[in-house]
């Protein structure tokens, strides 16, 4: 298995605010005019992006939404704990990995406009997953949580958003 510094490396990941690392792989050029987008959408996007992300065991990535549904593919390494919190304060759980003895599952889309948030629970390992999302991404369609807003939305989550927020 490789490290993860070479992961790092060889796929040119860079530090991703809501933690973690990652690289665009692919921007569709077919371009959507905002037009045709809901209203979440400040101005024209183009139709896809994928990107590689990598998480590891000791940080996790924190508490955010986006205005798109966005699809999790996994890749390799150790199985990511998505923590989910709907618009209307429904909270679950998904493993994403391939052990499917435990209910594991390689291919997840978080629906649009939910909190989420993951984190490897195995000590001193990574995971490497795709995530895809149409409209394609841009940094506008991101929102990282403040912990004392999301808790005071969701203060029945509050441990759980206090322990995945920065
Ligand atoms: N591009 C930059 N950041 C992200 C992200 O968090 N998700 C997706 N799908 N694309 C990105």
């Amino acid at each position: 298995m490789l490290r993860k510094e070479e992961l790092i490396d060889k796929l040119q990941l860079e530090k991703h605010p809501e933690g973690g690392y990652f690289k665009e792989t692919y921007r569709s050029e077919t371009l959507l005019p905002e037009s045709a987008l809901p209203s979440e959408f400040t101005s024209g996007r183009h139709a896809s992006t994928c990107i590689y992300f990598m998480l590891t065991s000791d940080e996790f990535s924190a508490f955010h939404k986006v205005n798109q549904d966005e699809a999790w593919h996994f890749y390799l390494g150790k199985t990511i704990t998505l923590h989910i919190v709907s618009p209307e304060g429904n909270y679950s759980q998904v493993s994403i990995g391939n052990d499917f003895s435990q209910k594991e599952t390689p291919q997840f889309v978080v629906p649009a406009q939910h909190w989420f948030a993951a984190e490897i629970k195995t000590e001193d390992s990574f995971a490497l997953v795709g995530c895809t999302v149409a409209p394609g991404f841009d940094f506008d369609d991101f929102n990282l949580a403040e912990p004392q807003e999301l808790q005071q939305l969701f203060p029945q989550h509050k441990e759980i958003i206090q322990k995945l927020t920065r």
